[in-house]
């Protein structure tokens, strides 16, 4: 399975380096074969190696230029990163990228060949239009990206659920896996206010090959011990 972790605008470099470095002694010594991945805050940008997957929360889609405020691939080219998150709901919702830029960041990072995070959702508004609404509006986010590209990794991440400690019913989250997963066969996150808790049932649900934590992840000692879950429960 999956379990990623994304740290947003949290942890100093120093405190960064040292929660890689926890999660990489963890591995180690546990000898977890998980896919384990982390996105740190761009100034926390470093070399890594080890068995996490570094990805960047964002990235302009160029090498280079005058992008006042981003970043690009040559900066990511430095520290060997060649992971992204595109199109999270913070960034959709937050800063306003609409699905035009988000399928130009796709496109260019994937013809990079970066194993690409591709986040999906939807707000309060919209579910309580109901399932057929829902659907409509999760499809749409899938417009103009390559579903079948082979470092595509998707995330389901209602909006209304993330950080806010509220989560769909498992039920739901089987049900809405299972109807995404007809549209690509991409591995399927879920993604909202994981804890540590509900890590276990989560990860358990028929359609969800992994999770994308936030501040359920922020310690790092919970974020090792929903990968030793994942582990536990290898589907
Ligand atoms: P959360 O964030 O776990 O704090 O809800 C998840 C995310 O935004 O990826």
């Amino acid at each position: 399975m999956i379990v990623a972790s994304n740290l947003k605008t949290n942890l100093t470099r120093a405190q960064t380096s040292s929660y890689l470095m926890d999660v990489e002694n963890f591995l180690d010594k546990t000898n977890v074969k998980q896919e384990v991945l982390v996105f740190p805050a761009q100034s926390s940008l470093a070399v890594h190696a080890g068995q996490i997957y570094q990805g960047a929360q964002n990235a302009y889609p160029a090498k280079n230029g005058a992008f006042t405020g981003e970043i690009g691939s040559e900066q990511l080219e430095e520290f060997s990163i060649n992971t992204i998150l595109i199109g999270h709901s913070e960034r959709r919702h937050i800063l306003g990228e609409a699905q035009t830029l988000l399928v130009e960041k796709f496109h260019y990072y994937k013809n990079l060949g970066f194993k690409i995070v591709f986040c999906v959702g939807e707000p309060l508004e919209i579910r309580e239009e109901g399932e057929g609404v829902m659907m409509k509006y999760l499809e749409l986010q899938y417009e103009g990206i390559d579903t079948s590209y082979e470092n595509l990794i998707i995330a389901y991440e209602p909006v209304w659920a993330i950080g806010t400690g509220l989560t769909p019913t498992l039920e739901d989250i089987s049900k809405i896996h299972l109807a995404l997963k007809e549209k690509s066969s991409a591995p399927l996150l879920y993604g909202g206010s994981v804890k540590i808790d509900t890590a276990k049932d989560i990860l358990a649900c028929e359609g969800v090959d992994g999770v994308l934590v936030g501040s359920g992840a922020l310690a790092v000692e919970n974020f090792c011990q929903m990968i030793r879950i994942a582990q536990d429960l290898e589907k």
